[in-house]
């Protein structure tokens, strides 16, 4: 099956003009209305309202029907009518509405419990963790959905991503791809952009590695938690199937078991997300294992305790970067500082790797940062880790992130575990 609407450029219809073209693009319609109504007033001595006509002529687009119409569609992942032909009702659909598809293309989804945790720091926690992501959004144009509801009462916790995907896919069918992130999760590079073109043909990307899956059979061979999914009928099938294996089922309780045989480092008994998905890559190869990317050249998703004691590190080395680059230096808007700063590290990283040098690249800032097993709502983390580490490793990350944010705005923490920020001198970090 060839993935959907791979060539983006056919579908965007729209493309985002100059604020000075807008308005001359803009008045010249304008004229061009103003000089109609001149002559078909001459022409015909009834004069249409404009308002009238703009109404008919708004009606006559939005008024025909589409999937949305059919009684039967349900946002649903468990519903007993899948979705059929999504792909041409997609393609209908967007043919229909034109000025809706443009950028972004890419939908962000993440949330939380429907309830207050149990401890006001979690809570707090985890407003930072999501205006980490709300920040990166806003710098990449890319939307996002924050979700606190249980969509599918039986689909709690790791398995309740999947009833949201699947409605989002219908919620949007502009959208091209759905960027799942677990709330644990931070970006920590507000630079680093998802490279779609390498997953052109592919449907679902994770990070992972094959060998792990195929030869050492390891329920954490990749990593459920941040996933990029395609919307077409393809992913729809996906998700019906891999919800199958969850508690919505009334096999989940067999599926748990046959997880644990086929994955012998499974720790827990019942079934989970991350551990369906690598049995339906194991058993099930020929039907998905075409259309899933694994990833593992960059940290889609990076462990955090591999992570968090290089932060400050990584920091240096940026700020190191940025003495010896008079470009990285430069005062500008956030959004071309992030896309200028891109490109000048790009250069150095892709120079000094042609040059045999590799130290810099190894310390390049990791994308994602998953806090996994920190719980940070319940605080119920993994025995391994003590609280204090996960919480310090999660305000790390979040203030190693929001310096980024911040020195747009002209101002830097003063440490990654101090609140408190200082103002950036011109020409920031030259001259101390
Ligand atoms: C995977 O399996 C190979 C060979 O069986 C072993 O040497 C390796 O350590 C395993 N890797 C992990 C991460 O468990
Ligand atoms: C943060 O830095 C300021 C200024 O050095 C200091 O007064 C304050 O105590 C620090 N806060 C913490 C939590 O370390």
């Amino acid at each position: 099956m060839t993935p959907e609407y791979s060539s983006k450029s056919s579908l965007r219809s729209s493309n985002p003009c100059f604020f000075a073209d807008c308005i001359i693009f803009s008045a010249g319609a304008t004229t061009a209305v103003l000089l109609f109504w001149t002559f078909s007033s001459i022409l015909h001595p009834i004069i249409p309202s404009p308002i009238l006509t703009n109404q008919l002529h708004h009606q006559s687009s939005s008024d025909l029907p589409t999937f949305y119409d059919d009684p039967s569609l349900s946002y649903s992942v468990s519903n007993p009518h899948p979705i059929s032909d999504w792909d041409n009702k997609r393609r209908r659909w967007l043919r229909l509405h034109p000025s809706i598809f443009r950028q972004p293309s890419i939908l962000m989804l993440t949330g939380s419990q429907p309830s207050p945790c149990p401890n006001p720091k979690s809570d707090h926690l985890l407003l930072r963790l999501f205006k980490n992501k709300a920040d990166y959004c806003r710098l990449h144009s890319i939307d996002l959905f924050y979700n606190t509801a249980l969509l599918h009462p039986s689909m709690p916790s790791f398995w309740a991503k999947i009833p949201l995907v699947r409605a989002a896919m219908i919620a949007r069918p502009e959208i091209e791809w759905l960027w799942w992130v677990d709330s644990d999760a931070a970006i920590t590079d507000m630079e680093f952009e998802l490279p779609l073109r390498r997953y052109e043909s592919h449907n679902l990307v994770v990070h992972g590695w094959p060998d792990l899956i195929y030869n050492n059979r390891s329920w954490t061979a990749l990593n459920a938690g941040v996933l990029l999914i395609r919307n077409c009928q393809w992913s729809l099938d996906l998700l019906s199937r891999w919800a199958r294996l969850g508690p919505q089922d009334p096999d989940y309780q067999r599926w748990g078991q046959i997880l644990r045989a086929e994955l012998p480092d499974k720790l827990f008994p019942d079934s989970d997300d991350q551990s369906a998905l690598i049995y339906l890559l194991l058993r099930e190869k020929g039907k998905w294992g075409e259309k899933i990317y694994l990833e593992s050249e960059y940290y889609l998703e990076g462990y955090w305790a591999e992570i968090v004691g290089k932060l400050k590190g990584v920091a240096e080395m940026y700020l190191e970067m940025e003495r010896e680059e008079k470009g990285l230096r430069r005062r500008r808007s956030e959004k071309v500082m992030v896309a200028e700063n891109r490109k000048m590290r790009e250069k150095w990283f892709r120079a000094e790797a042609e040059g045999g040098e590799l130290g810099r690249q190894q310390r390049r800032r990791p994308f994602i940062t998953h806090f996994t097993g920190c719980q940070p709502c319940s605080g119920e983390h993994n025995n391994i880790y003590s609280g204090e580490s996960c919480y310090e490793g999660m305000v790390k990350a979040l203030s190693f992130a929001d310096d980024q944010v911040l020195r747009a705005y002209g101002f830097r923490h003063r440490d990654l575990l101090n609140e408190s920020v200082v103002e950036l001198h011109f020409d920031f970090p030259a001259v101390s």
